[in-house]
């Protein structure tokens, strides 16, 4: 009876450590495929919003928010490769952020030099006891782990991304693992942004030398391109708009008259009053460099910023007569960029006025031919502008780095 009593015991605690065993990897199981779910579906929202970040910068933020989840990571740095034998830090997070910023890096020097140079992800875990890993100036000489992560695309090194544990933690296979697949995400993407960035910035450059054929021709002072540009980014800015909103007034203030360049030079230069045949004619300028953004794809996204560029706000102005919240929030920018620069550079049969003097004006046609939203960041915006007028055309480029694959896409209403 005893010895039955005694197999029922043990039976019994076997079984009991075999139901608390199932249950525990049960547990561990439900937590590691909750991780899962959460990695996979992070990074189906990185890739999503990829399209609809800002920039660059906003980007690497939202990769080091997953990577840090995936691998408990204390800094997150990503050197960008020269092409030639640098890397350079472009975005670093953590504490010795402002340290790790002022290093460079040739291909092959220190832990990053080498990832960049073998070009394959590695561990090196106790960094501060090996002689690979240079110490970064500044910086307590601690216990240290690194990842270090290619940025490949195509067969070309753009960058490595560098992940950094403080504290004697250290990095694990699967972190590597799980974290490589994400830098591989986000290869395509850095890869499509620096190219795209430089067919981009080809393009405005091009644009921008005809900028300058179309102020010649006209009466405009040299440089009126690029003082409503600034201005209107600075409204844009101001008025606390989306990144590509401020872009779209940036580029588009550049590029608002460029359909001057099919307009006849004798007829933009005429002294005299135009007559209504020859108005018409100076009229088509909005659609005519409609078409020829259109035509770029790259840029096609600031065609309707040029299009409706001489709207007004009670629908009285051209080319269709759209009123306030049909006519975009950018066009409506840049026809007030516009007219800043035509009242304070002073056009035929008008004197010159002075900022303050076209601000009062902007106020009086508040609501009629301009968006009184817009005026009044430009009235709290008087010194900015005042700046912007004195900006000379080679001191404006139209600076692309942060500018992502697609991201003048899409807008908002602001009505
Ligand atoms: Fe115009
Ligand atoms: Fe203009």
């Amino acid at each position: 009876m005893n010895a039955l009593y005694s197999i029922f015991i043990v039976t019994l605690v076997v079984l009991t450590g075999i139901i608390i065993f199932l249950i525990m990897q049960n547990l561990i199981l439900k937590e590691q495929l909750e991780k899962q779910e959460k990695i996979l579906f992070s990074a189906q929202n990185l890739s999503r919003k990829m399209y609809e970040l800002g920039d660059k910068k906003e980007f690497f933020k939202e990769t080091w928010k997953i990577l840090k989840y995936i691998t408990n990571a204390d800094e997150f740095t990503y050197f960008r490769f020269d092409g030639v034998n640098m890397l350079v830090p472009e975005y670093v997070e953590g504490v010795y952020k402002n340290e790790i910023l002022k290093m460079r890096l040739k291909l092959g020097e220190g832990f990053s030099g080498k990832i960049a140079l073998e070009r394959s992800p590695s561990i090196l875990n106790n960094a501060n006891k090996s002689s690979i890993s240079i110490h970064v100036p500044g910086t307590p000489d601690e216990d240290s782990a690194l990842l270090g992560l290619p940025v490949i695309f195509g067969n070309e090194l753009y960058g490595v991304i560098l992940l950094t544990k403080l504290g004697g933690a250290q990095f694990t296979n699967g972190e590597l693992k799980i974290a490589e697949v994400f830098v591989n995400i986000s290869s395509a993407f850095i890869a499509g942004l620096v190219h795209t960035s430089t067919i981009r910035k080809g393009l405005i450059d091009t644009l921008k030398a005809l900028v300058t054929a179309v102020e010649l021709k006209d009466t405009y002072t040299a440089g009126h391109s690029v003082r409503v540009s600034k201005i209107a980014e600075t409204l844009a800015k101001n008025m606390g708009l989306p990144f590509r909103e401020v872009l779209r007034c940036r580029i588009g203030g550049l590029l608002h008259d460029i359909g001057k360049i099919g307009i006849k030079e004798e007829i933009l230069k005429n002294g005299e009053p135009l007559t209504p045949e020859l108005q018409e004619e100076v009229r088509k300028h909005p659609e005519l460099g409609y078409h020829l953004l259109k035509k770029t794809k790259i840029l096609e996204d600031v065609a309707e910023t040029i299009l409706y560029h001489h709207e007004w706000y009670n629908g009285k102005g051209y080319p269709r007569g759209l009123k306030d919240g049909e006519i975009p929030i950018s066009a409506r920018i840049v026809h007030i960029g516009d007219a800043i620069d035509a009242m304070t550079s002073g056009r035929l049969h008008s004197p010159r006025k002075t900022v303050d003097e076209a601000l009062e004006e902007l106020k009086k046609f508040s609501g009629i031919q301009f968006d009184p939203k817009v005026v009044e960041v430009a009235i709290t915006s008087k010194e900015e502008i005042g700046r912007a007028l004195l900006e000379k055309t080679e001191d404006v480029v139209i600076e692309d780095n942060n500018l992502l694959p697609g991201s003048l896409k899409g807008s908002e209403q602001f009505k």
